[in-house]
């Protein structure tokens, strides 16, 4: 039956990308279910690194179906884009499923989305401006245009001359930008839909009748707990449910189907765009964690803010999400320092926090209060079980799975898949595996 679903516990970028690629193997289904090509992670095929933004990293293998879920939104130019790219790097995108409840990013919303940016000026929310806001904007408002739509010309015509209507009234009177011709927009989606239209799948059906078969379904998150639009730092949010309920919705599975929730955080902390960030160092340390962790967007290549680890964000993480596994990644980068905080709590206004406060006001203010742990400044990147790593190394992790309450099962010290610690998380094929069981 499993349903095992993988998120982000800090704001994205925890290397969820990785550990997707180690698992998924053991999986007949990889699943995105929110988001767009707001997301990117590399995935390495022979000695190649792709991006991708879109596609889940299930494609990698000709055992799993990845599925782009109903929670999505698609931009069918970036669909076809990443399709073309791995089919050209000898990977066969045959098997991609998109469901036909996805909607899809238009152009008018990428344009909405850089407008309404610059017009907020300093108090920009930093998008990655990939149209994903306002996509998700016209979902809500009941004016989106969906996957399906493209099997039906004069159906998707008839939507998009009714939402232009009042898009170029905000684009031309609001933002003084360039309005769309609706005719040009519908000319351009409607070249895509001979890619798209073979894909489309109805992903609810098809799912549960896979899990009710004893088939594996890996629901892969992106962004991360704190960009969710309902448990996040409202509003430096993404406009989609990150967080581990969101596989159900995103997807058409009920919860009951899910029996493991696996939380992938960094062993510090990154953020790329505007909002609070109680744990930022904007010190030398935390430009040496930026150059030794490589904190780059893939989508953006925008430098992350970088951080100490956040134990009150990993609590609020584990109870939103109902974690039942941790995955520690990048502790290798903590090897360049001699000491190491975490931040066990917050104080503002003579009040102690332990976990993220409820008032917006509260967590900006936040001051951290932090343990200091003795650094390891040995190469760890060698390390394949528990027991290899320096005491020190143990003793960082044993304290977060302590604060968070939820075991480590997987360590992460260097970027190669093969340099995972797997503990208490076995595999069919992966490092580490049992072979013909499956161990989660
Ligand atoms: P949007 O998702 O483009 O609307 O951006 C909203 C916020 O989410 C911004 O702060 C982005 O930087 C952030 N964001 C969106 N996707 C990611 C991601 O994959 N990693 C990290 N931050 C992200």
């Amino acid at each position: 039956m499993p349903g095992i679903v993988l998120v982000g516990t800090q704001w994205g970028d925890e290397g969820k990308g990785k550990v997707t690629d180690l698992i998924a193997r053991d999986f007949d289904y990889v699943v995105r279910f929110q988001g767009g090509n707001n997301a990117g992670h590399t995935v390495i095929h022979g000695d190649r690194r792709l991006a991708l933004h879109l596609i889940p990293s299930g494609i990698m293998y000709p055992s799993i179906t990845p599925l782009i879920g109903n929670g999505c939104v698609i931009d069918p130019r970036v669909l076809i884009e990443e399709m073309d790219m791995l089919e050209k790097d000898g990977l066969s995108t045959e098997r991609l499923l998109v469901s036909g409840n996805a909607h899809l990013i238009m152009p008018y919303h990428r344009a909405l989305d850089a407008e309404s940016e610059r017009r907020l000026g300093s108090n920009e929310i930093g998008t990655t401006k990939r149209g994903i806001g306002p996509a998700y904007q016209d979902k809500a408002a009941r004016s989106g245009i969906r996957v399906q739509d493209l099997l039906d010309e004069h159906i998707f015509r008839l939507k998009v001359r009714t939402a232009l209507v009042e898009k170029n009234d905000l684009l031309v009177k609001l933002y003084g930008a360039q309005p769309f011709d609706a005719d040009a927009v519908c000319d351009e989606y409607l070249s895509y839909a001979p890619r798209i239209i073979p894909h489309i799948t109805e992903s609810g059906q098809l799912l549960n009748e896979a899990l009710r078969l004893g088939q594996w379904v890996l629901f892969e998150g992106a962004q991360g707990t704190l960009l969710d639009i309902d448990h996040g730092t409202y509003p430096f949010v993404t406009s989609s449910s990150c967080t581990a309920g969101g596989a159900a919705i995103g997807s058409g599975v009920g919860p009951t189907t899910i029996s493991k929730v696996l939380g992938i955080a960094k062993a510090y902390i990154t953020r790329v765009g505007s909002g609070p960030f109680p744990t930022e160092l904007s010190d030398e340390t935390g430009a040496l964690l930026g150059d030794v962790g490589a904190e780059f967007g893939v989508t953006t290549g925008r430098a992350r803010r970088c951080g100490w680890y956040d134990a009150v964000i990993m609590r609020y993480a584990a109870e939103v999400n109902g974690l039942t596994d941790l995955c520690i990644t990048k502790l290798d980068v903590l090897s360049c320092l001699d000491t190491i905080k975490i931040c066990v709590a917050y104080e503002h206004d003579g009040r102690r926090y332990t976990t993220v406060p409820g008032s917006q006001t509260a967590f900006h203010y936040a001051q951290p209060v932090y343990e200091e742990m003795p650094g390891w400044r040995t190469d760890i990147t060698g390390c394949r079980s528990f027991e290899e790593l320096p005491r020190q190394a143990q003793d960082y992790i044993a304290r977060i799975e302590e604060l968070a309450g939820v075991p480590a099962s997987l360590i992460a010290v260097g970027p190669d898949r093969s340099q995972t610690i797997m503990r208490g998380w076995s595999t069919r094929q992966g490092e580490g595996a049992v072979q013909g069981e499956r161990g989660l």
